[in-house]
């Protein structure tokens, strides 16, 4: 619909909370408790805005095909993503974190070729690829810490946000790879054809995340 905005938000409690903080700023309000309600789509006390409730990829993904207009999601999630099919005009700041690599702190002497568990596939083999690097990348998709406690690899590349976790598992961080926190998309169609709503949005965003 021309004067209506669908915007993805992504899942989790603590995430959910501060970006429905940012758009209650904007006067958008959901009918129903995003962390308790079961349904996937909410109306809002704004009646040309409506509210989906997906994982973070998903947001990247019903962004770029246009079913919603605007999106947030983490910046680890979109690399991973390719960053392909949406602008991304705001950091919301929400979330902030870093994608780092990790190893034990009494790590053994390494070979010429590292394994590295990670869900950031596409992150870390661009990361190291870029340093001449040939590595072997183990996908996991959680838990990451018990891998090099266990010997599944060497080294991890994983977020941190406190650093509570990697000390708790005997691990240090090593390597910087990059900063993370939320990231306003917009579909690039849905930016030309409903241009006046959704650059209000982004302005009125920007003022909330300042
Ligand atoms: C992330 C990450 C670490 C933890 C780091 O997991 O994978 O396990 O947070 O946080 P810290 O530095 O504050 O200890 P998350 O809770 O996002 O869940 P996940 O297992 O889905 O990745």
């Amino acid at each position: 619909m021309p004067d209506h905005i669908t915007i993805a938000v992504t899942k989790g409690d603590r995430i959910v909370a501060q970006q429905l903080a940012l758009l209650a700023q904007l006067g958008i309000e959901p009918h129903d408790d995003l962390t308790k309600s079961r349904k996937l789509v909410f109306t809002t006390s704004r009646e040309d805005v409506s509210l989906l409730l997906l994982r973070g990829s998903d947001v990247a993904t019903y962004v770029e095909h246009g079913i919603a207009d605007l999106g947030m999601a983490g910046k680890d999630v979109l690399l991973e993503h390719g960053e392909q099919g949406y602008y991304q005009p705001l950091d919301l700041k929400l979330g902030q974190c870093r994608i780092m690599v990790a190893g034990l702190q009494d790590e053994a002497p390494l070979p010429g070729r590292l394994k590295i568990a990670t869900k950031f596939v596409r992150t870390a083999k661009q990361y190291y690829a870029e340093r001449g690097i040939q590595v072997d990348i183990i996908k996991l998709y959680g838990a990451m810490e018990l891998a090099p406690v266990t010997g599944l690899a060497h080294r991890i590349v994983d977020i941190v946000e406190t650093g509570n976790t990697l000390k708790a598992n005997g691990l240090v961080a090593m390597e910087h790879i990059c900063d993370v926190s939320t990231r306003l998309i917009v579909n690039k169609t849905a930016m030309k054809i409903k241009y006046g709503i959704i650059n209000a949005l982004i302005e009125q965003l920007r003022q909330a995340v300042d």
